[in-house]
């Protein structure tokens, strides 16, 4: 049945070796990469949308969010290894479940990477335009959000995605260079925040802990402690970029399983030291109305929030806190680091969407004109300027909390594939050599857990954004029959 053709692994790193990008990354480089990609709008502002949802219980959510993706990036570390070929979860899935579901993934990876790129630009765009303000050159109201924040264009959020595409399409060497002075800078940032907030800690402030209960799976209301776990999810996504840069990675079997473990290890390590500290510092309770939790970036709340001071409310979460605890100082140097740095993580979602997209169209499901590879920067520049126009596009319009929720479901569904894909792969190729191998032991509780925590997170988001994944992906099946189907280089034995 066509639907099920599966590429055999032989094949895939057979085309890769063909039709490759320079192997330039490695080890150290990597792991940056993967810091580069991770810390970002989540925790420098997704944080006050996670206290929102759970009040001081958000600490338990890093904790849930931070297992789950554990229990991925071990699944990632075993294939990336095995299959060190740039289009991640998709490929992957192409060697395993066939065409239709790797395309599926591949569809899905489009709201991790693209999607999630937008986020983190709005994201920084709310601490950018702060700045502005501090230094006396404030934009327009109407170009300080898109059109459901209030305004009408995010004009920062717009260009930073542009500058960044531009950045990668000059070339992958110099990007990674940048990266690592960006990552130094938003570590600093977050050591500097440690360094106040922690000592300020009072017991008194993790009362009540959870306002809002646990949430649940079932009804997809969003709140709770795994409504927050579902959305601060966002903060610990991409690690597995670095398992999209592994055509560039020299000697990618050890490197690999180094940049996507390490990369997680660090920043979890860094995530529930911030959260702490922010939350134990000036302490953060939901705001409600009428008994209800208000929705973080709902008009109720926005209306809540104007006179308010508190934590959920803020825009710029750290700066926030630090504000609060008496050192503005530090607090302008925070959101001036997060102006420079997150930029990065821009980079990195960028950077791996259009190698999804490369590897995507050299399997020809879609267009092969898309996978040129410039002929002086050695980068696929074409897919890489589709692909930053777009990300432009969106988060000119869309509100941060929006385009990370969506962003989570695509990447759930991947994580999840890719979960499951271990364990086909263990029953269907024992033999096969496993440069990173999953003790046997551990193989399915590593698995599974990874599968069930996936779908409880996917469930614990808001229903209309699980709706909007199930739209997509219809539409995503709809392009497979009318293109991919047909002009696959499988369908067509071209490979
Ligand atoms: N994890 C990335 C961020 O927090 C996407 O911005």
């Amino acid at each position: 049945m066509i639907f099920w053709r599966v590429k055999p692994l032989d094949q895939i790193l057979a085309t890769a070796e063909r039709k490759s990008l320079t192997r330039q990354l490695g080890a150290f480089q990597l792991t940056m990469l993967g810091i580069g990609a991770i810390i970002g709008t989540g925790i420098f502002v997704l944080t006050a949308e996670a206290a929102q949802k759970a009040g001081p219980g958000m600490m338990i959510s890093f904790v849930i969010a931070a297992v789950v993706c554990g229990l991925a990036a071990l699944a990632y570390a075993e294939l990336a290894a095995m299959v060190p070929v740039a289009g991640s979860a998709y490929t992957y899935s192409y060697a395993v479940m066939g065409e239709a579901v790797a395309w599926i993934v591949g569809w899905a990876l489009i709201l991790e990477y693209a999607v999630s790129a937008g986020a983190v630009a709005v994201g920084w765009s709310g601490y950018f335009n702060g700045l502005l303000q501090t230094w006396g050159f404030p934009l327009p109201d109407f170009l300080r959000s898109g059109p459901f924040g209030g305004g009408s264009f995010n004009l920062v959020a717009a260009l930073i995605s542009l500058v960044v595409t531009a950045l990668l399409v000059i070339g992958t060497s110099e990007s990674a260079r940048v990266n690592a002075v960006l990552v130094l800078i938003k570590v600093s940032a977050l050591v500097a925040f440690i360094f106040v907030a922690v000592p300020a800690v009072k017991t008194a402030n993790f009362h009540p802990f959870l306002p809002v209960g646990w949430g649940s799976p079932i009804g997809g209301g969003g709140f709770g402690v795994l409504g927050a776990a579902a959305s601060i999810f966002f903060a610990y996504v991409g690690f597995d970029a670095v398992s999209t840069a592994a055509e560039e990675t020299m000697n990618p079997n050890r490197n690999i399983p180094i940049g996507l473990i390490g990369s997680l290890l660090v920043c979890t390590v860094f995530y529930l030291l911030v959260g702490y500290g922010a939350i134990g510092s000036v302490g953060a309770q939901p705001m409600t109305a009428d008994g209800h939790t208000l929705l973080p970036g709902s008009p109720a709340m926005a209306a809540a929030c104007a006179h308010a001071h508190n934590l959920v409310c803020s825009k710029e979460a750290l700066a926030f806190v630090l504000k609060d605890l008496g050192f503005p100082s530090i607090g302008n140097l925070v959101a001036l680091a997060a102006s420079i740095a997150l930029p990065s993580v821009i980079l990195m979602m960028i950077y791996g969407q259009t190698r999804i997209f490369f590897t995507m169209s050299r399997d020809g499901l879609l267009p092969q004109g898309l996978s040129k590879v410039h002929p002086r920067f050695r980068t696929p520049h074409v897919i890489t300027i589709i692909t930053g126009v777009s990300v432009a596009l969106f988060s000119a319009l869309f509100p941060v909390g929006l385009l990370a929720d969506i962003s989570n479901t695509g990447t759930l569904f991947a994580f999840a594939m890719v979960s499951v894909g271990v364990l086909i792969l263990r029953y269907k190729q024992p033999d096969r050599p496993r440069p990173f191998r999953i003790p046997n032991a551990l193989v399915w509780p590593v698995c599974l857990g990874g599968l069930i925590g996936c779908a409880v997170l996917f469930f614990s988001l808001q229903a209309l954004t699980q709706i909007w994944f199930l739209i997509w992906a219809a539409v995503g099946l709809v392009v497979y029959l009318l293109y991919g189907m047909r002009h696959s280089e499988m369908a067509r034995g071209t490979k």
